[in-house]
């Protein structure tokens, strides 16, 4: 299975990832992850990447396009890829189409996700994520068994620096007007199924895989 996952900030694209990289057995790869891990690591791309973060403008398209293409050409991926968070921009879409007709790994769909502003806002300002492994939760909507630690690796949770009001609204509206286009792009290659984003976890989850159907 070979997905795109594309929607606004705090749609869920990521927790959706999770749970079907695990139904599928393939890696669920997002730039947003490796991107903060370089952050974390202190390399040069990580510097470079934190400055654009932080504003929550988009790190530039060739610096995300070379994490793809090393990520797509690791053997894991053969199997299957679910695309968290790339594309993003018309020529992030574009790489993505050479690089898949290059490695002949087709995707199967682009899955968009929609919710409405006000219950993104909440989900994010409540969102901590794992230090170490890089797992999601909710305080509320999907609390870990013990707060402020990982189920999976016990590793510790954090709030993401980008997850302020300001920085949140400024991300929808940097989605708006740079991600927004890839529906037209999609929709003529006829790969696109569209969930609403609105309903708990297994709600939107159930979407996901009708639409696959
Ligand atoms: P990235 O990490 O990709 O952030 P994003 O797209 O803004 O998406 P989020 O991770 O905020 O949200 P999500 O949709 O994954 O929601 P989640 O599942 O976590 O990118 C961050 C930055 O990196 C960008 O701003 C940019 O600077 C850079 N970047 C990354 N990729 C790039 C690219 N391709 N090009 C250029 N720059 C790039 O859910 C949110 C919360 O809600 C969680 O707490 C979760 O538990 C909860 N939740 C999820 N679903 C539900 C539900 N159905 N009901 C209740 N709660 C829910």
């Amino acid at each position: 299975m070979r997905l795109v996952l594309l929607g606004g900030p705090g749609v869920g694209k990521g927790t959706q990832a999770q749970i079907l990289a695990e139904k599928y057995n393939v890696p669920h790869i997002a730039t947003g992850d490796i991107l903060r891990q370089a952050v974390k690591d202190g390399t040069e791309m990580g510097l470079k990447a934190k400055s654009y973060m932080d504003k929550g403008l988009l790190v530039p398209d060739d610096v995300v396009i070379g994490i793809i293409k090393d990520r797509l050409a690791q053997p894991d991926a053969k199997a299957g890829v679910i695309l968290d968070g790339f594309p993003r921009t018309v020529p992030q879409a574009e790489a993505l189409d050479q690089l898949t007709a290059k490695l002949d790994m087709p995707l199967d769909a682009v899955v968009y996700i929609k919710a409405s502003t006000d219950i993104v806002v909440q989900r994010l300002s409540g969102r901590r994520t794992c230090r170490d492994c890089q797992t999601v939760y909710h305080v509320e909507y999907s609390p870990p068994e013990k707060p402020g630690v990982c189920d999976r690796c016990g590793g510790k949770l954090y709030q993401r620096e980008d997850d302020r009001e300001e920085t949140i609204r400024k991300r929808i509206q940097v989605y708006e007007e740079q991600t927004l286009p890839l529906l037209d792009y999609y929709r003529r290659s006829g790969k696109i199924v569209e969930v609403p984003g609105d309903g708990t976890i297994e709600e939107v989850n159930a979407g996901i895989r009708r639409s696959l159907t």
